[in-house]
Parts: structure tokens; C-alpha cells; sequence
């Protein structure tokens, strides 16, 4: 039996597929300083656990409408008059299996072969994979870590062509940690107007910034640029629900109409109980995220700080969302037991089996000089874990 091509296209989320190993390794036994988690370690609020064992006990466990109940859709309507200053209508938002199930709904729903979409490398990994399985191609906008990974407006600019569908925003960034300044993304947007593309824009880390920081959504930065742009965003992150699956898309009706259409005949509705806890999360007010974004910062720091110690290792202070991003160009090529470390995935390789410390190679993020690492773990573990890296850094050739 053939499988379709498209199949042939993709290859499997390795950042999941890591985390599978680091779990296994765990379970026979090994004590492994896990930084490959794209979640943090909070239980989920009870706000949210409340809600959803009194929709159990309520028999709330039937079908829903596809596309989300009313009262979740009310929570996200609010959430972004609340913080974005966003009017959008019932009809506007399409909730999902998680903010990667939306995004797969909306490549199905917007690209096909001989469209380009423009994704900013590094990237997440999931976007170009996506768009390869909407038959489409992801044309990469390169960024520098010197000018923070922000977008060169004359680069977009130059990458643009008549089969340019929509640019792919991240901010904050998973891997980077940067974010898009407003002056960056009223750029981008000006842009976005004069060509006609659709901005997609992945807010899912939207509350994890720190310093002086301040999230912006480019659906804001122009009147004009809510009618063009699909917001992506979920409870995954901001509530630690990862496991829950809810996550949602606001933008013009005709394409989460479409989005509507295409998951009826998928997954149809998201889990009715997961989607009331996520009503739960959501009304539960600020104390839950403050406290998780105030230990993400002390955590931040911390394996930031750590990194800059280390001889060979270089790391920027991410500005937002929970990954630290250190440049390992210093480090390739030494050599281990006659073995030469040449990229980003053999030193991963080397730290997991040397140092039992487990992080995200930068290739599959499309970079060679960096590697990834959660912040999520708690102190203790990452300075045993930044020991473990000097130790075994320190017996490179
Ligand atoms: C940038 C980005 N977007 C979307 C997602 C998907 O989140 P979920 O499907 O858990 O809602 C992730 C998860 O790692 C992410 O990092």
C-alpha cells in the first residue's frame, strides 16, 4: 500500500518525540534534567478542575456545538475586549483540540499548492510541517539573534510575491523568546495591507513577558488589520492545561466559518468537559497567571544567567514565554571521545548521554547555532542541570 505523498513531506513533532525518550529514559530508572517540556509545571487551577468534575457530575459529557459552547466562546469574546481592546462576534470563534489543532484547521482552511506563506525562522516547529500538509510552501523570513530575531521590514518586504497567502507571527516566540515591538508590527502590517496577506498570529504566550515588556497583537496596530488577521491562542500555556486540548482562533468570519466546517468533519467539538474547565480558567481572574509568570521569571534568570557563565555558550535574555535559547556556535566542533560535535543536534546528543540533561536541538527550529531549553523546571534542577552541562562542556576536546 502507497501512502499519499504528503505523508512523505513531514516528518514527526520532534520536540514531542524528545520528550517521549527523556520520559522513557525516566522510566527505566535514569535521573534526567528535563529541558525539552513546552508546558509548565503548575497543576491546572482549580478553578478549572471544579468546572470540569461538576460537568461531569452535571452529565455535561454529550456532544457540543463543533465549534465551541456559547459560555466559552463569552469567556474568549471577553478576554479579548479585555486585554486587546477586540470586539469580535460568537460566529468569529472557532475553539479546537489546542492552539495546534487550530492551526492545522485554519492551513486546511486557507493554503493550497502554488501558495507561499512566510513564517520568521527560527520558527515553531509545527508551522512548516502544517503548511507542507496543506500542499502549500513555507517560504523562511531569516532573523538575526543580534537584532533580537526581530523582522527586517525590507526582507519581508523582498520576500513577498504574487502567490504570498500570509505571514505566520509568534510573539513572544517559542523558540526565541523575543517579541515584536508595535513600530515592528505596524511594519508588518502596513505591509500586510498593501499585498492583501493574512497575518496569522500565535499569541498562545501571550501573558508569559517579562521586564518591561508588553505584549502587542498586530490585530491592534492599524483599523484595518483585525479584518486581516486570524489571533490563535488557547489555555495550554497560560493556565497549564496542556493536557486539556482547548485551544481557539478569533478573526474574519468567512475563514472560521470555513475552519468551523472543516473541523465538523473531523474532530467535531472540542471535549465538552475540557471546554468547560477552560470557562473556568478563564474567569478565574490574574492570580494564577501572575504567580506562574513571577516563578517563570526567577527561573529565567536563573538559566540565563547560568548559560553566560558557561565558556562557549552564549544566551540573550528572552523577553517572553519560557525558553531560554543559547548560541552553541562556541561549542561545535570540539570533540568528544574522537567524535566531532559539528551541530546543534550531536551536542544535544552529547548532554543528554554525558550529563543526562535533555534540551531541543535548533535544527528542527530552522537554526544551526542554538539549542532549546524549557525554564519550566524548578531551580534546583536547573542549576544541578547547568553543572552537569559545565562538567561535561569541560571534557570537550
Ligand atoms: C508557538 C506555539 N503555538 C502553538 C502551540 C500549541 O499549543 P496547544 O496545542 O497545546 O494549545 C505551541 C505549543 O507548544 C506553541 O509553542
Amino acid at each position: 500500500m502507497n501512502l499519499a505523498t504528503r505523508t512523505t513531506r513531514i516528518t514527526p513533532s520532534p520536540t514531542l518525540q524528545l520528550s517521549a525518550t527523556v520520559k522513557s529514559l525516566v522510566a527505566q530508572g535514569q535521573q534526567v534534567f528535563n529541558f525539552t517540556a513546552g508546558e509548565p509545571w503548575l497543576d491546572s487551577p482549580d478553578e478549572a478542575k471544579d468546572a470540569a468534575i461538576s460537568a461531569i457530575q452535571a452529565g455535561f459529557t454529550k456532544y457540543t456545538a463543533v465549534t465551541g459552547i456559547d459560555e466559552l466562546k463569552d469567556a474568549i469574546i471577553e478576554k479579548f475586549t479585555r486585554d486587546q481592546g477586540l470586539t469580535y462576534s460568537r460566529a468569529q470563534i472557532v475553539v479546537s483540540c489546542g492552539a495546534k489543532h487550530t492551526l492545522f484547521n485554519l492551513a486546511l482552511a486557507l493554503f493550497e499548492t502554488g501558495d507561499e506563506v512566510i513564517i520568521p525562522a527560527p520558527y515553531w516547529v509545527s508551522y512548516p510541517e502544517q503548511i507542507l500538509v496543506a500542499d502549500a510552501t513555507p517560504v523562511f523570513l531569516p532573523t538575526s539573534e543580534s537584532e533580537n530575531f526581530a523582522i527586517d521590514l525590507s526582507t519581508l518586504k523582498n520576500l513577498i510575491t504574487e502567490r504570498t497567502k500570509a505571514i505566520i507571527l509568534n510573539s513572544p516566540c517559542n523558540p526565541t523568546g523575543s517579541m515584536y515591538t508595535r513600530k515592528t508590527l505596524e511594519g508588518i502590517a502596513s505591509l500586510a495591507i498593501q499585498h492583501n496577506l493574512l497575518v496569522i498570529s500565535d499569541e498562545i504566550y501571550e501573558q508569559m513577558v517579562y521586564d518591561d515588556h508588553h505584549h502587542c497583537s498586530i490585530a491592534t496596530v492599524h483599523p484595518d488589520m483585525a479584518q486581516q488577521t486570524v489571533i490563535v491562542n488557547g489555555v495550554s500555556k497560560t493556565y497549564s492545561m496542556t493536557g486539556w486540548r482547548i485551544g481557539y482562533a478569533a478573526g474574519p468570519e468567512p475563514i472560521l466559518k470555513a475552519m468551523g466546517n472543516i473541523q465538523s468533519q473531523s474532530t467535531s467539538n472540542p471535549t465538552s468537559i475540557a471546554q468547560k474547565a477552560a470557562v473556568g480558567a478563564m474567569q478565574g481572574g490574574r492570580t494564577y497567571i501572575d504567580h506562574l509568570v513571577k516563578e517563570l521569571d526567577i527561573r529565567r534568570r536563573a538559566i540565563v544567567t547560568g548559560f553566560n557563565q558557561i565558556e562557549g555558550i552564549h544566551c540573550p535574555m528572552p523577553a517572553g514565554a519560557f525558553y531560554a535559547f543559547p548560541n552553541i556556535t562556541g561549542l561545535l566542533g570540539r570533540r568528544y571521545q574522537g567524535q566531532v560535535l559539528s551541530t546543534p543536534f550531536d551536542l544535544a546528543n552529547f548532554f543528554l548521554n554525558e550529563a543526562k540533561v535533555a534540551c531541543v536541538p535548533g535544527e528542527p527550529f530552522g537554526t544551526n547555532a542554538h539549542l532549546r531549553f524549557s525554564y519550566t523546571e524548578s531551580l534546583p534542577v536547573i542549576e544541578e542541570g547547568l553543572q552537569q552541562l559545565t562538567q561535561a562542556i569541560a571534557r570537550l576536546e
